[in-house]
């Protein structure tokens, strides 16, 4: 064995792990860094605004405040354009394919379910139960998340199982619990009977229905299901009329006294992260993937926006109300090993409350309709109008 050439393979091991502990470090000095800078603003704010909203005129100073700022902080803002994955990319053909496939009822055992029976578009893409409902009426053990601006999200479902939408759309089709097809092979079969469907994929694709163009064309379809333009996008794009005094001082609340954009922050209202708020009993959540034993009865930030259009709240549907949300929050949270840190008591008062149900009130937005092949999604149109 060569001397020379086994010490240079240490040396070369060594330095690979020396990258590795340097790149640990930048991460852990920018984890840092951005906590000090939400603590920075949370302060900040709350020095401003406490004494000014213990008086009289608090509204009017805190709109004057807000509306002062040149960009929102914490990332808070309008989204931005969305990436679509080199391996996937998008056409009208295969969005039209995708849209099919998502209300197909073909995709279902029994015949009986499409992925719109339970993410409605009539009900913004949920389906307003505590639990959804899955095959031959089984109640299942999550609420369903809203699949709108989904695509903006790093990780798919309450315990971030799945990390692209294409990943996420091949679990419910061949779950017993949820669609219950029995394998690929049926799925193909069923697909190609339909000679207009064999077409198409092969239009799209260059060849037949797959399990795997299946999801490709769901995801791309589920890339269009994006809302724009709601109140608070138009407030955040410098309309400094679109929001209400009492919207703005919401707008205050969650950034600064009541912390809420410590988690849902950016653009889609969500860290990317997984937290603890101790909602739940049973539900191992997070650590049923990562088999952290911290992560235990950690969740998905759920984003907010159009969250007032799909109402039950949190991954098992607990919570009915926006109002008993806030509720919840207020008083911290339940008990429960675990618990981040920023589930403490607020101490809102009453008119807060409503602020703060106000102001998420303004982030319904609707669904941009040149993302909409030939208008034909029926019931989105519910979605049009932000109020
Ligand atoms: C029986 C009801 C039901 C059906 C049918 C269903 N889903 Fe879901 N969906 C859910 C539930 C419940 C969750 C959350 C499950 C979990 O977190 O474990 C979910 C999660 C998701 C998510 C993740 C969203 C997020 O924010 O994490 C997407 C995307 C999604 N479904 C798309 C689809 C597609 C596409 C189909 C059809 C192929 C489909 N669903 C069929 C109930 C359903
Ligand atoms: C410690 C991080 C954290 C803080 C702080 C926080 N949230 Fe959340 N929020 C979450 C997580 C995680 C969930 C999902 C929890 C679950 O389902 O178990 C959630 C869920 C929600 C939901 C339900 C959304 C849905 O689709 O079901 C709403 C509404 C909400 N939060 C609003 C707020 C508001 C308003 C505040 C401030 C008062 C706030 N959150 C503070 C992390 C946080």
């Amino acid at each position: 064995m060569n001397w020379m050439a086994t010490a240079g393979k240490v040396q070369s091991a060594r330095s690979r792990g020396r990258a590795t502990s340097v790149l640990r470090e930048i991460i852990m000095q920018y984890e840092f860094a951005r906590f000090w800078c939400y603590a920075v603003w949370a302060i900040l704010f709350f020095i401003c605004m406490q004494p000014r909203l213990a008086h009289g005129q608090n509204l009017e100073n805190a709109a004057q405040l807000i509306d002062s700022l040149q960009e929102l902080p914490i990332g808070l803002g309008t989204l931005p354009t969305l990436k679509i994955p080199a391996d996937n990319p998008q056409s009208p053909e295969k969005i039209e394919l995708g849209r099919k496939l998502f209300f197909n009822k073909e995709l279902s055992g029994d015949h009986s379910m499409s992925c719109a029976s339970c993410h409605d578009p009539a009900s913004a893409f949920s389906d307003g139960k505590p639990r959804a409902i899955g095959f031959r009426g089984k109640e299942l053990g999550r609420h369903t998340p809203t699949v709108l601006n989904a695509a903006y999200d790093s990780y798919q479902f309450w315990d971030g199982r799945a990390v692209s939408l294409e990943q996420q759309a091949a679990g419910p089709i061949t779950s017993t619990a949820e669609m219950n097809l029995p394998d690929e092979a049926e799925l193909v079969r069923r697909l190609n009977a339909d000679p207009s469907h064999r077409q198409e994929f092969q239009a799209v694709f260059g060849e037949g229905p797959s399990l795997k163009n299946v999801t490709k064309a769901i995801a791309a379809y589920e890339r269009t299901l994006i809302t724009t333009n709601s109140r608070f996008d138009r407030y955040a794009a410098g309309d400094k009329d679109a929001l209400t005094l009492h919207e703005k001082n919401g707008l205050m609340l969650f950034i600064a006294k009541a912390r809420c954009s410590r988690c849902h922050d950016g653009p889609n209202f969500t860290d990317n992260k997984f937290q603890n708020t101790a909602v739940g009993e049973n539900d191992e959540g997070r650590s049923a993937v990562t088999r952290q034993e911290s992560d235990r009865g950690a969740f998905k930030t759920p984003g907010l926006r159009n969250v007032a259009l799909h109402a039950p709240y949190m991954h098992d549907g607990s919570l009915a109300t926006l109002e008993a949300v806030i509720e919840y929050y207020d008083r911290g949270g339940n008990d429960k090993k675990g618990k981040s840190p920023f589930m403490i008591k607020i101490g809102l008062s009453r008119d807060e409350k409503d602020d703060l149900i106000a102001f998420l009130k303004t982030l319904n937005g609707s669904v941009a309709a040149d993302t909409l092949v030939g208008n034909s999604l029926p019931a989105a149109s519910k979605m049009r109008t932000p109020q």
